[in-house]
């Protein structure tokens, strides 16, 4: 476990497909492996644009939850929860709206962007000029150090550093600072030897000293206090909230059925939990080169949507295949389809099974989530403590 926690959310807006598999999940499965990982369905956020249909975004949160569970995301490494439960985020949001100035967020490019875009609904709203915010009271109350996200979303994780750093100009280090750092220190394993070796540093500028400190806290397995423990071996106090990094996720090179970009706007995607039927016929009946009109035209791979799967799927050997077959005619485009059928039904198999179970235990999904909300609460809270009694709330 490394000392950054990592965040993320998603909004639950209907069944996820390969091309989330590819593009967010897969990469998150990797990064509970060595991160203190919070991932949380956003039905607030969902709301926001959603407004008019609640049953809706409870449905989709349990499915979105399951397919999660299905990728490979492991609720013993990561922390899931549903961010309506952790109502704290909502009183960060509340008291982070008194200090932010409404040009920030009007100025925020997917402001006027979603709002042209979904033109059929009212995004006049008080609550959707505020999405950023209450994006950045989803990251700061976590004190989150990395937030993975696409590309469309680096603005809002800019603007959360923005809102941050206004928020620690303007309370300072947090007055609890010292009373906190000295129970951390009481928690180490030579607290004495820590003094000690804190004060040859800061009194006679012993380097030594310093670095022994620093292998100290660095064997503490306590990593949330790390940054706590350093901030007051060196007096440089600890900034109330922590500016996050986005961890730009590659964006997802995932070709949905007509050849442009998977995306449930446009209608072609195979859903991660698509029934192998259905997987079937969707491929088999993607379309093809145009110019192969009779099996005994040839054709040109790169203008073909089911090359790119290929791309995605298939080793040197089948590309090779594929390619040859193409351009000299020598297979037809059913053919040239089969190793992606299988491979795409290969790649679902063990995702499948693992929905089955979730989809038979309905209560174990409910667990799941009930605990990583009470994980979730227990951070959240240390966080507002802090900024309640800077804020003169205490
Ligand atoms: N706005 C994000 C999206 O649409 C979802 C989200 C909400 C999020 N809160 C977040 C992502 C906090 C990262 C961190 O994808
Ligand atoms: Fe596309 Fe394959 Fe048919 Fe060529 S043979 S047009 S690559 S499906």
């Amino acid at each position: 476990m490394t000392a950054t926690r990592v965040l993320s959310g998603m909004r639950p807006t209907g069944k996820l497909h390969l091309g989330h598999f590819h593009g967010v999940l897969k990469n998150w499965a990797k990064l509970q492996q060595d991160h203190e990982c919070f991932f949380f369905v956003a039905d607030w956020h969902a709301l926001t644009t959603h407004y008019e249909a609640p049953a809706e975004i409870e449905e989709n949160s349990t499915e979105m939850v399951i397919d999660w569970l299905a990728s490979g995301i492991d609720p013993q490494r990561a922390t899931l929860f549903v961010q309506s439960k952790v109502p704290e985020h909502a009183e960060l949001h509340l008291l982070l709206s008194m200090i932010t100035p409404l040009a920030w967020l009007e100025r925020i490019p997917s402001y006027k962007d979603q709002r042209e875009k979904l033109s059929d609904r009212d995004l006049g709203t008080y609550g959707f000029l505020g999405y950023p915010l209450l994006q950045s009271a989803d990251i700061l109350i976590y004190r989150a150090g990395l937030v993975p996200v696409g590309e469309d979303q680096v603005p809002h994780v800019e603007f959360t550093r923005q809102v941050a750093r206004r928020f620690n100009h303007l309370y300072g280090t947090d007055a609890s600072f010292l009373e906190r750092a000295e129970n951390a220190v009481r928690k180490l394993d030579e607290p004495e030897r820590f003094g000690d070796y804190r004060k040859r540093w800061l009194e006679r500028g012993d380097e030594a000293a310093l670095k022994a400190a620093r292998e100290i806290i660095k064997r503490s397995p306590r990593s949330e206090e790390h940054s706590l423990l350093l901030g007051f071996l060196e007096n440089t106090g600890q900034p109330i909230l922590t500016e996050p990094a986005a961890l730009l996720t590659e964006a997802s090179k995932m070709p949905g059925l007509d050849g442009q970009k998977m995306s449930k706007s446009y209608n072609n995607t195979i859903t991660l939990r698509e029934g192998a039927d259905s997987v079937v016929k969707k491929i088999r009946t993607m379309p093809t080169d145009p110019a192969r009109v009779r099996r005994s035209d040839p054709g040109t791979p790169e203008k073909c949507p089911v090359w790119q799967l290929h791309l995605v799927y298939s080793d040197e050997q089948t590309k090779e295949w594929a390619h040859y077959g193409c351009t000299t005619a020598a297979i037809g485009c059913l053919d040239c389809k089969q190793p992606v059928i299988d491979a795409v039904l290969e790649e679902q198999k063990p995702i499948a099974e693992r929905a089955r179970h979730y989809e038979d235990n309905p209560a174990l999904v409910r667990t799941i989530l009930e605990e990583g909300c009470v994980r979730a609460r227990e951070a959240a809270r240390e966080t507002l403590q802090d900024v309640r009694s800077v804020m003169g709330l205490s």
